[in-house]
């Protein structure tokens, strides 16, 4: 057994990051925002300034920051009016909150499965899952690439849904002649540590909408302790939160956000490299990006082939593990097939039945296993996920890791 390989830790903040914070400390204004019809209910300076600047990078009209993606989405269901029983059509393998989300509102996720080939939710796939209680589409931008949003947006229209689009792997990122993200009603983006750009916790979300990105705003600040002092009759109703971002934290991501074209441009380097290594070993397959997409490479997906290699995959990792380099936390696939979770195969016993029991007889959901065959597949047998893809790595770190790869082929 070779020694574990080793690499550095991937850190985006420099000295610019911390003079940003010092700043924001001096100032002794940590979080400005208040809870009354007044320019500071929308934040203090840095967190519209961060706004300002997401907003002009991704080329949208509106950036509303949070404190993570999680508090965006559920403001971005909120602003889409999800109520109890409506059905949300999600994705089976992405973080939790991507599929959980509209539970919180007592809407019904209902499952779509994914593309074989770019992991996103499959558009030949959604029509069959639409009822006439389905309110929105929630689309994930898996591992960096943007979901085929032309094609879900057409279905959008013709079915008059809205598109929540859980962009979180792929800031600034250019997909179908715009910006991922962009393309939905809503597009939301996090900013916790273990993405590309961070500040510890955040997440944005963007809309072209005025009316929904007011929406955002009051949703993130406690909705309804401003509307009556608005003068406005048509935002009742709405039940916000604290949502906000904090300063350091806002001054964190602008500094942020400036070195994200060349932390993008430093991953796009190294997985061109890893994946012409590791496609010619020819039982594996690198991502493949979509013509007009460009992908973040915040994750690396892999396809294994267990006929071409003449071994399972099991096999497989645990050779790569003897040639010293580890995947993704360890697991094969990524995560667990979201409705295999005990949310979705008990939700009697946490959720006393809600809120599947406001739908008649045969309309109730069923997640049982074989619900989505393309995302149980590669999650059982044919992904792969690498992590270290990130600067200061360099060009020879790519080519040791498919050695390794080459090696566990052989072994
Ligand atoms: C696809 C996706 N959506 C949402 C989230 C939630 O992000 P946050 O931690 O900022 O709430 C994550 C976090 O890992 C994610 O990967």
């Amino acid at each position: 057994m070779k020694s574990p390989m080793q690499f550095p830790p991937y850190q985006p903040h420099g000295p610019e990051e911390l003079q940003a914070v010092v700043e924001v400390m001096k100032t002794g204004q940590l979080s400005p925002f208040l809870g009354k019809h007044d320019p500071a209910f929308h934040g203090g300076p840095r967190v519209q300034e961060l706004e300002d600047r997401w907003a002009e990078a991704h080329g949208v009209n509106h950036a509303v920051a949070f404190n993570s993606a999680t508090s965006a989405l559920i403001a971005g269901l909120a602003a889409l009016r999800v109520s109890p029983g409506d059905e949300v059509l999600v994705v089976g393998y992405s973080m939790c909150i991507s599929a959980s989300a509209p539970l919180l509102f007592d809407a019904i996720p209902v499952f779509v499965d994914i593309e074989p080939d770019c992991f996103c939710m499959d558009p030949a796939k959604i029509e069959a899952a639409i009822t006439p209680r389905t309110k929105a589409i929630l689309p994930v931008d898996l591992f960096g690439q943007s979901a085929d949003m032309p094609a879900i947006r057409a279905i959008a229209a013709k079915h008059g849904l809205r598109v929540l689009n859980d962009a979180s792997h792929v800031p600034a990122c250019r997909a179908f002649g715009g910006y991922a993200g962009t393309l939905g009603d809503i597009g939301v983006y996090s900013l916790n540590q273990h993405k590309i750009i961070h500040c510890g916790e955040g997440g944005l979300a963007v809309t072209n909408d005025e009316d929904l990105a007011l929406r955002l705003k009051l949703l993130r600040n406690h909705a309804e302790a401003v509307v009556g002092e608005m003068g406005r009759t048509d935002l009742e109703g709405m039940v916000g939160g604290n949502y906000r971002l904090g300063e350091l934290e806002a001054a964190i991501a602008i500094e942020q956000l400036k070195k994200l074209p060349g932390l993008l441009a430093a991953r796009q380097e190294l997985a061109g490299r890893l994946a012409e290594r590791l496609n010619a070993l020819g039982f594996l397959e690198a991502p493949r990006v979509r013509a007009t997409c460009e992908h973040s490479y915040y994750l690396f997906p892999v396809l294994f082939d267990a006929a071409k290699a003449r071994m399972d995959r099991q096999t497989f990792v645990s050779n790569l593990k003897h040639q010293g380099y580890e995947l993704y936390r360890l697991a094969v696939g990524y995560v667990e097939p979201l409705h295999l979770l005990p949310l979705f195969q008990k939700p009697r016993e946490f959720r006393a039945g809600y809120p599947w029991n406001l739908l008649a007889g045969e309309a109730k959901q069923s997640y049982a296993p074989g619900l989505l065959p393309v995302t149980e597949r590669l999650h059982n047998t044919e992904m792969l996920v690498l992590s270290h893809i990130y600067p200061p790595l360099s060009l020879g770190d790519m080519d040791r890791i498919a050695d390794a790869f080459a090696a566990a082929a052989e072994a």
